[in-house]
């Protein structure tokens, strides 16, 4: 089984590949603007569309103070405060992601208003409500102890504050089979129904949840997702080995088809920090 620290080290989507992108389309990697990374620093699916939905639902505005829980390589962080003018904290458990955030944000000159740290999900180092909005994007699916994670995301709310996220949500015809498979090769340590993420949130004194279906979406953005990493072969087998190249490659090939077949989807869930608890 890949763990998670190892998936993410040798991920095709990594600093060395993002800036042979940037070199490749002319840029000189000095004086670049947020918007020159967003094509190639969004690490979940539906790029900055997914980004502006997330946004509306946290109802995120200037005034904000925003964690991205599990903030990877921070291209979600920079794009908010750069279109919303909000301020972003990034946690990521990976220090080498929490890096490479931290130095993707300087080069664009948005480290006054974005901020990265490396720490668990699940043992947050803030101050209890220290944020007005926490995100997250295609993350908690790695996370096995959705109780700690959640109860992390309650404490760190102002009275108030919204948690709004998207991630994977498995129908019952998900086999126990292909959960093993996807555990053992995308480190997806959890994969819940809808009804279970409502129960996690709602035990965790998060209320009016909302729930919003990505699944249909995701479909034809998760096969062109695939396309994208076929075409990201060389550099990643250049990095990693082209053993590494193709252990991801299976496990996401089978990934994909679970989508396509409507074992596994997608949803966005909203949750509130009651004013008074
Ligand atoms: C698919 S990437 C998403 C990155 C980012 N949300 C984005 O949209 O670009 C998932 C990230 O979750 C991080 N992660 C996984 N488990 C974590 C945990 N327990 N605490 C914090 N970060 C975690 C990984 O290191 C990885 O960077």
């Amino acid at each position: 089984m890949v763990d998670i620290l190892t998936y993410y080290n040798q991920h095709p989507i990594n600093e060395s590949t993002i800036n042979d992108a940037l070199l490749r389309a002319g840029s000189s990697l000095e004086n670049l603007a947020p918007e020159d990374l967003f094509a190639h620093d969004q690490d979940h699916y539906g790029g900055l569309e997914a980004v502006d939905a997330l946004a509306k639902s946290a109802a995120i505005d200037a005034s904000d103070r925003v964690l991205d829980v599990c903030s990877g390589m921070g291209g979600p962080a920079r794009y908010l405060a750069s279109r919303y003018g909000c301020r972003v904290m990034g946690l990521d458990l990976n220090r080498s992601r929490a890096l490479s955030a931290a130095r993707f944000t300087a080069l664009v000159g948005l480290d006054g208003k974005v901020s990265f740290v490396c720490g668990d999900a699940t043992s947050m180092p803030f101050e209890n409500q220290s944020f007005t909005r926490v995100i997250s994007q295609e993350a908690f699916l790695h996370i096995g102890d959705k109780e700690a994670l959640f109860e992390n995301c309650q404490r760190v709310l102002a009275p108030g504050g919204r948690l709004t996220f998207t991630d994977w949500v498995a129908s019952p015809r998900l086999t126990e089979s292909e959960r093993s498979i996807l555990g053992k090769g995308m480190a997806a340590a959890a994969i819940h129904q809808k009804d279970e993420y409502v129960s996690y949130l709602s035990a965790a004194d998060l209320a009016g949840v909302e729930v919003e279906d990505l699944s249909v979406w995701w479909r034809d953005i998760l096969r062109k997702r695939l396309e994208m990493y076929r075409e990201k072969s060389q550099d990643s087998e250049r990095l990693f080995g082209a053993a590494r190249y193709r252990e991801f490659m299976d496990a996401y090939e089978i990934f994909v088809s679970v989508i396509e077949e409507g074992k596994l989807g997608g949803a966005r869930f909203t949750a509130f920090r009651l004013a008074q608890c």
